[in-house]
């Protein structure tokens, strides 16, 4: 079992970017709790992170044929990006969104993800604690 972990544009900066809105813990903190947890269930895990849309398309593509699943928080690009979206729907393995805010309850523009529906699935508003959720349902896939 294999679990890529996919965060784009400005989750790098995760601890000091608007705190009240994404939390105090940085994007190495929560991968390293990640890495922790798929470890225990011997499952391996990777992280990538980029700000470059083409990147994070690349990096869909490259997946497909050695990891099993992808927890993917597109940053903005959720909400505009149909070259993430087609990325994802040309890959046969599935795709966790996840949000650290409630995409729902903020900004319009925010309400819609264009990748959802290619998506297996969404976790939004629960803080970093939706990537565990999120992993948690991917290292169930392992158990088929
Ligand atoms: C986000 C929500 C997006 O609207 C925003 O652009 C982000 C982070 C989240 O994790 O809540 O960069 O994906």
């Amino acid at each position: 079992m294999k679990i890529l972990v996919i965060n784009g544009p400005n989750l790098n900066l995760l601890g000091e970017r608007e705190p009240g809105v994404y939390g105090t813990e940085t994007l190495d903190s929560i991968n390293t709790g990640l890495k922790t947890l798929a470890e225990q269930s011997g499952a391996k895990i990777d992280f990538y992170q980029s700000n470059h849309e083409g990147d994070i398309v690349d990096k869909l593509h490259d997946c497909r044929t050695d990891s099993d699943c992808v927890i993917l928080n597109a940053g903005a690009y959720t909400h505009y990006s149909y070259a993430i979206r087609d990325a994802i729907a040309a890959i046969k393995i599935p795709v966790i969104e996840v949000h650290l805010s409630n995409i729902h309850a903020r900004e319009a523009f925010r309400e819609n993800s264009v990748i959802s529906a290619v998506c297996k699935g969404t976790v939004a508003g629960f803080g970093a604690y939706g990537y565990t959720m999120a992993l948690q349902y991917a290292l169930t896939l392992g158990k088929d």
